[in-house]
Formats: structure tokens, sequence, C-alpha cells
């Protein structure tokens, strides 16, 4: 099978990783990738938003799926792109169309959907540049903390978490003023939940589910949770927390709420969800759904992830899933991202990184990296995600810190307290 994946980060390097392990993928194009992406298949310097160009790759190059990393593709649509093409309607898209995106897409709409479902989540109401005078008499009533989001894809800082009123107010006005551009013109003003987050993965073919490996996620920059939040410092799997009573209820409460309200809602999905979960005394809510996979998750998850992932596809595009079986790696996996200094803020590129050919006992998953001149530079704020295996985390933790020794370039940073939370 010839594979098409879009993206360019360190999940799509995992991604990447994961396919050409397949006997079932005969040729891998990432477009566009990375420094990572090119040891596992080719690069490709196309543009996953110009669909006319991806659709045209895919019919000179006999591509037979196409795998999307990120959300944005799938947002404005790339699934119904090929559905409504005659030559390309063949060429299965995993992923959900553009009604199911909007999960993702429409923090508005995604709150809907759980109560019409009945899905636990936090309280909620929604604002428009109509009624902002009800939107601020609300604020005022609303307890403290007040979590503000835009509706809309804002590149990951579209949530504000508002520990006073005088904030709340001034940043609900940015917001619908246009902070955001458009995706802040409806605002969702919600509860603040206490309590210890997860991310649960599930792919569907639309009917059926399958459960992979839990996460969790560093996001915030600085060690002990503190300062600015970025894409993800770090993730581990299993997340011990997570126990079979804990599943039971997430699968009962949320997934299986959710695949079958898509499929009430006859919302085409045959893709990834990512549900970010709160454990709050005990009972699992639902803060986000995303389309896609996470990042960091997918560099622990696809390590653990025993199945073959070329035929997880395949069965998911046939509608399938029904006959796999998940079989997840008992052990820990944690990785650790090595990043640009000052990300999330304003950070230099072109850095050369050395060290990767001494990694050892890690797999080194590419992230903003870039081939120049013979050697590989820094492209981004996240660099090089770092995973290992251990007997639990302190042990897998201990060996991607040990790597991340190794690898270097001028300015890496990286938190020397993933998973450490969890250790009891
Ligand atoms: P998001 O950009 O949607 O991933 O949200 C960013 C982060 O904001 C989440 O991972 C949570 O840590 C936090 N967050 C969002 N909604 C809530 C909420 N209702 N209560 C507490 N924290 C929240
Ligand atoms: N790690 C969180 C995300 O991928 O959105």
């Amino acid at each position: 099978m010839n594979i098409l994946l879009l993206g360019s980060g360190g999940r799509e390097h995992a991604f990447a990783w994961k396919l050409s392990k397949s006997k079932r993928c005969s040729r891998l194009f990432i477009t566009p990738g990375n420094a990572g992406t090119s040891t596992c298949g080719q690069n490709v310097a196309l543009n996953p938003l110009d669909f006319d160009a991806i659709g045209k790759f895919c019919l000179d190059n006999q591509i037979n799926m196409v795998v999307v990393g990120p959300e944005e593709p799938l947002v404005r649509g790339i699934w119904d792109f090929f559905q409504e093409n005659e030559n390309l309607k063949s060429i299965p898209v995993i992923g959900p169309s553009k009604a199911g995106a909007v999960l993702e897409g429409s923090k508005a709409w995604s709150k809907q959907f759980m109560q019409r479902h009945k899905i636990p989540t936090a309280a909620y109401r929604e604002f428009t540049g109509e009624n902002i005078g009800d939107g601020l008499q609300y604020l005022k009533k609303h307890s403290l903390p007040i979590v503000l989001k835009a509706d809309g894809l804002a590149a990951g800082k579209g949530v504000v978490i508002c520990q006073t009123h005088t904030e709340a107010e001034q940043e609900f006005q940015e917001m619908l003023g246009g902070k955001f551009g458009s995706a802040g013109h409806r605002v969702v003003v919600e509860e603040f939940l206490s309590g210890i987050e997860f991310s649960v993965f599930v792919l569907t073919d639309g009917k059926n589910y399958k459960i992979l490996p839990e996460a969790k996620d560093y996001k915030r920059i600085g060690e002990g949770d503190t300062g600015p939040n970025t894409g993800g410092m770090g993730a581990v799997s299993p997340v011990p927390f997570v126990d079979e009573t804990m599943w039971q209820k997430v699968e009962e409460r949320i997934i299986r709420p959710t695949v079958k309200g898509l499929r009430k809602e006859k919302i085409p999905y045959k893709g990834f969800i990512f549900l970010g979960l709160i454990k709050v005394n005990g009972e699992p809510f639902v803060i986000e759904y995303n389309c896609r996979m996470g990042d960091p998750e997918t560099e622990v998850v696809f390590p653990r992830l025993k199945n073959d992932l070329v035929t997880l596809f395949d069965n998911c595009a046939k509608g399938t899933l029904g006959r796999v079986k998940i079989r997840a790696d008992q052990r820990t996996a944690a990785t650790l991202f090595l990043v640009s200094g000052g990300y999330p803020g304003d950070y230099q590129k072109g850095k050369v990184i050395t060290g990767l050919e001494k990694v050892k006992g890690s797999t080194a998953f590419h992230a903003g990296t870039t081939e120049k001149g013979g050697e590989i530079v820094t492209s981004g704020g996240r660099v090089i995600a770092l995973t290992s295996f251990g007997k639990d985390i302190v042990s897998a933790v201990r060996k991607s810190k040990r790597n991340a020794k190794v690898v270097d370039f001028d300015g890496k940073y990286y938190r020397r307290d993933i998973g450490k939370d969890l250790i009891g």
C-alpha cells in the first residue's frame, strides 16, 4: 500500500515510524515532514491545506491511503474534498469529515453535542457580540476561576483561565473584539474543574471503536506545572490512576455515547477521537475533544501499540474495526521534549543539533527539525521528543533524561520532572 501522511511534528514522526514498520506499507510519503520523517519515507514539499495539490499528488503516485496528522486539514474538510471528487473518492482518508472535525473546530458545538448526549462536562454558556451584555452580567455572578474559550481553532492559545472577575470581563471583551480573529467571535464561558487530567484515544470507523493506551501530557513550560502553556513538554503511558473502575466509567459515560452520538447524527467519522479528560472526585469529565491524535502523547502511545498500524487503518477505512483486538506493550513509555530556548515565546531557529547518533535506549522523534547543508538544525519550538521504555515511570524517564544530555543544541531546555507527580 502507498501511503501519504500529512503533517510535520513529533506526532507525525511517530506515525511515520510506526507505519514504516508495517510489511503492508510499500511506499510512504510525508508532507511536508521533518528531518526525522525522511528516515521513514520520502518527504514531499506540499502544503497539507492545498487540497488540489494533495489530490493531484495522490493520483500521480498511486496513493492508496491518506493519513492526516494535524487538525487543520480535517477542520477545513479534506475528507469531504476526497469524497466529492470522482477520482479521489476511492482513496480512504483516515480522519473525520468536516462535520466530525467540528468536535475540535468549535468548542461551542462540542459543548452542545455533549449536552445532547448527556456526556459529563463542565457547565457552560456561550456568547457572541450580539449578547455581549448578557455575557458580562453572567460573568459577574460566575464563581472563580472562570474559564473562557474562543470557539474556533486558535493554535492552542484560545483557552484562558481567569482568576478575577475584572480579568474575565476584559479577556471576554478582547476575545469577542477579535483577539483570536474569527475564532473568538463566539466565546464559551465555562465552570472551572479541579482535578487531574489525562488523555484517551479512540479509533472509530463510525460504528465500531477501539481504545488505545491512555497517556498524560505535561503542558506547562516550567517544572512543577508552572509558567505558560506549550504544545506539550512530555508524556507518559500508562497513567497509574486510570484504573479498571475509571476505564469503565470513561467507556460507558463518554466513549460509547460519543461514538453513538456521531452515528445518530449521521456524521461520517473514520479516524481518531482524542478525549481530553479530567478526573474530579473520582469521576471523569470531558475538558475537550480533538479530532486527531495528541502530540506528544502519540510519541508514547504508538510505541506501546503492538498492532500493525496499516492494518488498523485499513480496518478503520473498511468499517471492520470490530474484528481488531488492540494489543499494548505492558511496560511504561515516557517521552521528554527538548525545546528551543525561549519557547513558547520567541526563540531562534537554525541551531545545529548534535549527538543524535549517540542516542542509546531511547527513540528520538523529531518535531521542529530540518536538514540544512548536511546538518540537522532546529526549525521549531519543540525540537526532539526522546521516548523510552521502562518497568515503571522512574526507569523510563531516567533513560530519556540520560539521552537528553547527549542530544544538544544551543539554548536546549527540557523539563526534568516529567511523570514525577504520578510516582506514589
Ligand atoms: P485546550 O486548549 O482546550 O486544550 O485547554 C487547555 C487547558 O485548559 C486544558 O488542558 C486544561 O488544563 C485547561 N482547561 C480547559 N477547560 C477547563 C475547565 N473547564 N476546568 C479546568 N481547566 C480547564
Ligand atoms: N497534547 C495535547 C494536544 O495534542 O493537543
